[in-house]
């Protein structure tokens, strides 16, 4: 019998771009709302400079993490599952991948356009590659919001799609991308 050289499961590292990006990013609508709810303008200053910053890294994990993913395939999904559901699972993944780039890139031409820039981690700072202007600064406000809706709308079905899979099918695609404890 020859085995199979596939992976049964997300490798370590995998599991951790994909768990550190899912808590960057909970933590980019808590912060949003912090900032929504804070008064004094030195403490919003704080929020939105630290809002910055998580989402930078965000970004730069995302770099990173595409770049694994290109040497390194996914397990396999389970043979049970019909063809619009490997379809469904390949669009919804190929979304958030495009998700974790262009949130925190509007986000960053937002700041560019009102004339703010980047923080990334307190001194380090990306080069400005857009004019500051009103117009450009209200087209990127727009899209930043409209893409951490559609990114929470594609999330929300991710998770319930994890979830189907591991109370509804009973397989293992939710626990191959979970630490494996025991063998
Ligand atoms: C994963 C990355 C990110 C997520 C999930 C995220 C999420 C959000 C959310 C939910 C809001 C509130 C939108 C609203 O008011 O309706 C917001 C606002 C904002 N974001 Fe982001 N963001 C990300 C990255 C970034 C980056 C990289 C920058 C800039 C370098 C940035 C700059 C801003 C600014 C300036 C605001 C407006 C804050 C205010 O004055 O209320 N964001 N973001
Ligand atoms: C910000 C939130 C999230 C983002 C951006 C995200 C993104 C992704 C991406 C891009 C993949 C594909 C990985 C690859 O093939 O390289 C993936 C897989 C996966 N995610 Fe998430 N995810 C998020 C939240 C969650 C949550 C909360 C859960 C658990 C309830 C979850 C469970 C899974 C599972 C089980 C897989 C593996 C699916 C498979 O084996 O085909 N994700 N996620």
């Amino acid at each position: 019998m020859q085995l199979s050289r596939k992976p049964k499961r997300y490798g370590a590292v995998a599991q951790f771009f994909h768990w550190a990006v899912v808590i960057l990013i909970a933590i980019q609508y808590t912060w949003a709302w912090r900032i929504d709810e804070t008064e004094g303008l030195r403490a919003r200053f704080e929020l939105i400079t630290q809002h910055k910053t998580i989402g930078m890294t965000v970004l730069m994990l995302a770099i990173l993490r595409l770049v694994w993913r290109l040497f390194h395939a996914p397990p396999p999904l389970p043979k049970h599952l019909a063809n619009w559901e490997i379809w469904a699972a390949k669009l919804g993944h190929v979304a958030l991948y495009g998700l974790i780039f262009i949130v925190p890139l509007s986000g960053w031409f937002y700041s560019q356009a009102a004339g703010y820039g980047d923080y990334w981690w307190g001194p380090i700072s990306f080069p400005s590659l857009i004019e500051a202007s009103t117009a450009a600064e209200d087209f990127f406000y727009e899209l930043h919001e409209l893409l951490v809706k559609l990114l929470m709308a594609v999330v929300a079905v991710h998770i319930l799609a994890a979830l189907r899979h591991h109370f509804i099918l009973r397989d293992d695609v939710l626990k191959r991308m979970l630490p494996q404890w025991r063998k």
